[in-house]
């Protein structure tokens, strides 16, 4: 087996077929391998919810990039998960404008709903709270989103609606 077989294997025993088949789909379009690196890591972490090490490890290979690189793109890209997450990600906004329009407050009647801090899953699994710099809707702050969905005009009712049902506690 050659060098380049041997890492290829190597490879998909990580990565899913599936999963090696829509990144090389996207490096069709680009002419060098690295520049697939967003939407690489982007494929694997709408598969697995997350990108693990040993992930990153194999999709840098793929690009023919060091692991170090990807782990910069990675980190540099907030909305790459490098953590277990849970089933929904809450991105909450604490910019400027948010912050006029009383985030703080918001953030601790979701942290006191929820039981969990910035970094942390609530018990079942269902949502992880991250802070996150301007969503672009800084007319409607304060925001945050909740999986795909965008929420404006922050208040505690609005907080209560959403969460008030959840199971409190984190698990982290
Ligand atoms: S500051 Fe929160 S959306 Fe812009």
């Amino acid at each position: 087996m050659s060098k380049s077989e041997m890492i290829q294997s190597d490879i998909g025993s990580v990565l899913t077929a599936e999963e090696i088949a829509e990144i090389d789909a996207e490096l069709a379009h680009i002419p060098y391998r690295s520049g697939a690196a967003i939407d690489a890591l982007k494929i694997i972490q709408a598969k697995r919810g997350w990108v693990s090490d040993e992930c990153l490890q194999a999709i840098a290979r793929h690009l023919e990039m060091s692991a170090e690189e990807l782990e910069g793109v990675a980190t540099f890209y907030n909305l790459i998960y490098r953590r277990p997450v849970g089933e929904k990600v809450i991105l909450f906004c604490d910019s400027v404008s948010c912050w006029i329009g009383g985030c703080d407050d918001i953030k601790d009647k979701i942290s006191n709903t929820l039981g969990v801090d910035y970094g942390e899953t609530t018990a079942d699994n269902s949502y992880t709270l991250l802070p996150v710099p301007c969503l672009g809707a800084c007319d409607r702050a304060p925001v945050m989103m909740v999986g795909d969905d965008l929420v404006t005009h922050l208040d505690e009712k609005k907080i209560k609606q959403l969460f008030g049902k959840t199971k409190k506690g984190s698990t982290n």
